[in-house]
């Protein structure tokens, strides 16, 4: 796998850094912006992550330097001559393996990118303390860290476990809702599962983007001279070295990969060259001598005014800033019924850009095999959809999709963030054009400006109910911006339209969303998926309601959640699985009661969340079970073949428990493998649909193998599909199912009442059936960390002028850090979903729904304001 680039003669001229690493004396060269980028990329040792240098804000290249834990970009190399350097790769095996353990058997992981970095500063801790360190003492010095996937609480776990010597016996669960340990926990912990920026490949190159410097401008000229000029370059691509297609698109064709002189940009990720060169570091430079003439346009960055009539278009080549418009209504007139309500909140909520935050920053390896004439190309992609990734760059390069093979390497964190393709066609067709291997790998700066973000918007709201607390009509007009491309921005308003009347029994409904175009940055999909913000709003009117009718929030809730059988949203009758919402609110009642009996200020925030795409949509996993022969070692191995996306939510651990469990074969005999050689996968592992498609397919699979007797070399496939939902706002169906599974959930905040600081959060699930309780627990910590974010301190905002943003660190983002989790108790409850596979409805999705409400509702109780408008306590 491994060849190193050799060093320029340049480079060499400049001489080399003398240190030790791991006990051995190494040189390196000294040209290398930091010791990060020397360790990774000339001595290829690869546990020490690269979340976001140089910036030194993530803790991922956490190592020791003379004994001390230390941000390896920031440390300058010249600063490291003669000094010694720890990885984890040199950390002792006995210690190295009770921290795989531990982590392993905590569930300590999900994406696994952050965890090396953290166990390099665990043992800092722990080494200096021993068994006296208490996940207390260890939370400040997470400060230097970011997990986005974990909420913190299983790693402290895990920290304590190995700092105690508790003895920790990790294994893999066989069978549906074993507590076992994660796929592949071992190796993630200690770094030595590759993601995409660890993978050197014989030949490689590396490429880098020329990003635009204006949001909306034409493209007059682009002068590559000096790039071509550049130290180590070997090529560098415009829009005008597109073979096909130049745009690309989920579901529309409107984002295109580069935008060539005479096109216009419309957001600030749109790149406008790639270079080619040696190194990374060369490639970077040289990108930033790419010289670009603009004649600039003014950017639409307000979604109402892009509205307006004498508003230009925001996006080249499209015909309307509209993206979309999702409307239904239900009942009677609701104004009528509004005004014969005995009680009315009329409220506009307005919520906030965030961004995803993955730890890594994406990153895609692209591999030519043969002459130019037979070209085929592999790539190496971390995106939640390899079909769609395949089928667009074999568009870009005008080729058959069959000279293509797009496969996926589990990433380090997507939350949505990672359906859209971000650099894969630019690298793609950089590796096709010069016949060689590329990877190209994002800055973080890059990535926070390209990826799609989750929705800022703006919704109004109109509700009533009678004397009793009984909800009569709602109206909802919602505008979102959407930013430049359509992404699934359509999709994502769509869902907040279907969402907007929460988990309830309304008379009446009348509800719009409308997706806008505009020059911000792209929005799409991000975990809740148009969920949070609609029911941020619903959850807001219910609690005014509730304190109009003087009842309790917990009450109202009581009094109108949707039940098995009654008339939800759209039209869509509801089958056994709404029990789940009633039984999370009955769950939390005993610790809501005991909350305000103690004084506290207490907020209930209830919501629910699709899992699938419904809406109509045809739905189809495929995967394969294939008994290997035995060896003198042992029985033979079992492999387990599907298509969807690993990203830390466990999918790969879901497939083999089902497939332990269904075979009855032990789970240490198990291979999970993405297979994207055959078409086993449907669009994107999104909505929570991965956990039971998976499932599903895979226990149709093994179903398949034990009817013809699971024969040594026979691949056994197996399908699951849903596909009887219906549109939403279909006039010409009375009841549409536009979805399939709902997953509910009721979270509770307590806050002390004088000073409003959260201290606790209980988090009651219906997951329908947990496939393992652990990392169902995991998901909802690090969902409720990422919801208190949400609701308190997160934001991305634009520059009103520019487009741009204005945050442009992992730092400026305010994603909460360890020591400011509160205590979360996760509360599983079990109402199985029909004609689902084991009656599983997911996690993933559902997570942080409720969340933010319900810090509303108890910042509420602490000094009697109503909050409108997230985040609402931004400090960093
Ligand atoms: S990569 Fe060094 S702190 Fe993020
Ligand atoms: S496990 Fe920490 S960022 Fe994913």
């Amino acid at each position: 796998m491994t060849e190193l680039v050799d060093a320029s003669a340049t480079e060499l001229a400049d001489g080399v850094v003398a240190f030790e690493v791991n006990g051995s004396p190494v040189t390196v060269r000294r040209s290398h912006p930091h010791l990060l980028a020397a360790l990774r990329e000339e001595l290829d040792i690869t546990s020490p992550k690269d979340g976001c240098s140089p910036s030194g804000q993530c803790g991922c290249c956490t190592v020791f330097v003379d004994g001390k834990a230390t941000v390896a970009c920031q440390y300058d190399l010249a600063k490291v001559e003669g000094r010694s350097v720890v990885t984890l790769e040199g950390v002792a095996d006995d210690e190295r393996q009770r921290f795989a353990d531990a982590f392993a058997a905590c569930g300590g992981l999900q994406c696994g990118f952050c965890i090396p970095g953290i166990v390099m500063r665990a043992k800092a801790q722990i080494d200096k303390k021993g068994s006296a360190l208490t996940r207390e003492a260890m939370a400040p010095h997470l400060g230097a860290h970011l997990c986005r996937c974990t909420g913190y609480v299983k790693i402290l776990d895990a920290i304590e476990a190995v700092a105690h010597g508790d003895t920790c016996t990790p294994s893999l669960a066989d069978a549906v809702g074993g507590r076992g340990a994660k796929y592949e926990a071992a190796p993630l912990t200690l770094g030595d599962r590759d993601y995409i920026d660890d993978i050197r490949v014989p030949g490689m190159r590396h490429a880098a983007l020329h990003l635009t410097d204006h949001a909306r401008a034409d493209i007059v000229a682009i002068d590559t001279s000096a790039a071509v000029a550049a130290p180590g370059v070997e090529a560098v691509l415009t829009a005008d070295d597109v073979p096909g297609e130049l745009r690309v698109g989920l579901i529309h064709k409107d984002w295109p990969v580069m935008i060539p002189v005479g096109g216009r940009t419309s957001y600030a990720g749109d790149v406008l060259a790639v270079v080619v060169a040696d190194t990374r570091d060369h490639a970077r430079a040289a990108a930033e001598l790419v010289e670009v003439t603009y004649e600039v346009h003014a950017p639409n960055t307000d979604a109402r005014e892009a509205l307006s009539d004498t508003a230009p278009l925001s996006v080249w080549g499209t015909d309307s800033n509209v993206l979309s418009t999702s409307a239904y209504t239900r009942g009677d007139d609701v104004d009528a019924v509004l005004a014969s309500s005995a009680h009315t909140v009329h409220e506009t909520f307005r919520t906030q850009r965030i961004e995803h935050a993955f730890l890594e920053p994406e990153s895609t390896v692209a591999i030519p095999s043969g002459d130019s004439a037979s070209r085929t190309l592999h790539v190496y992609s971390g995106g939640q959809g390899v079909w769609d990734d395949r089928n667009d760059i074999a568009a870009v390069l005008d080729v058959d999709a069959s000279r293509v093979t797009v496969e996926l390497v589990s990433n380090g964190g997507a939350f949505g963030g990672k359906e859209d393709m971000s650099n894969q066609a630019q690298t793609a067709l950089a590796a096709w054009k010069l016949g060689v291997p590329v990877k190209c790998t994002l800055s973080r700066e890059e990535s926070l400006r390209m990826h799609a973000k989750r929705h800022p918007i703006e919704l109004e709201y109109w509700a009533g109910c009678d004397d009793d607390g009984r909800l009569t009509a709602l109206k909802v007009r919602g505008i979102g911006d959407s930013g430049a491309y359509a992404s699934v921005g359509m999709k994502v308003l769509e869902r907040a339209a279907g969402h907007a009347c929460g988990p309830y029994r309304w008379q009446a409904l009348d509800i719009e969303t409308i997706a806008v175009r505009t020059n911000n940055l792209v929005c799409g999909a991000f975990r809740g998926f148009g969920a949070n913000q609609a029911q941020f709003a619903m959850e807001g009117v219910l609690d005014r309601l509730a304190a109009q009718v003087g009842i309790s929030g917990w009450e109202i809730r009581k009094r109108n959640v949707i039940r098995p059988g009654d008339e939800w949203g759209p039209g869509q009758i509801m089958d056994d699985g709404a029990g789940g919402a009633e039984a999370c609110l009955d769950r939390v009642k005993a610790a809501y009661d005991d909350a305000v009996a103690s004084g506290k200020a207490v907020g209930l925030g209830l919501g629910l969340k699709n899992s699938g795409l419904g809406n109509g949509f045809r739905e189809v996993s495929r995967a394969v079970v294939r008994f290997l022969p035995a060896s003198d070692d042992g029985p033979g191995r079992v492999e387990v073949r599907h298509g969807w996306t690993e990203m830390g939510q466990g999918v790969h651990t879901v497939a083999l428990q089902v497939a332990a469990q269904e075979l009855g074969v032990d789970p240490e005999r198990i291979d999970v493998i993405v297979d994207t050689t055959r078409e086993l996968g449907f669009g994107q592992t999104t909505g929570s649909r991965g956990t039971l498609m998976v499932a599903g397919s895979v226990g149709s699979a093994a179903a398949a193998a034990l009817a013809a007797g699971c024969e040594v070399g026979v691949d056994y496939e197996g399908e699951y599909v849903v596909d009887w939902t219906q549109k939403l706002g279909d006039a010409h169906v009375e009841h549409p199912t536009i979805h399939a599974v709902f997953s509910y959930a009721a979270q509770l905040v307590i806050a002390d009442p004088s000073t409003g600081e959260i201290e606790k959060v209980v988090a009651v699930h219906d997951v329908g059936r947990a496939v393992n309780p652990t990392l169902v627990e995991g998901q909802v910590e690090g969902s409720v960390h990422m919801g208190l974010g949400y609701a308190l301190t997160e934001e991305f905002p634009t520059d009103s002028e520019t487009g741009f943003p204005t945050n442009t660190t992992l730092r400026s983002l305010g994603i909460l850090r360890a020591k400011d989790v509160p205590e979360i108790e996760v509360q599983l409850v079990e109402v199985p979903q029909p004609r689902s596979p084991f009656g599983i409805k997911g996690v993933g999705e559902i997570g942080l729904v409720p969340t933010a409400p319900a810090v509303a509702a108890a910042l509420h109780a602490v000094d009697g304001e109503w909050r409108t408008t997230l985040p609402m306590r931004r400090t960093t």
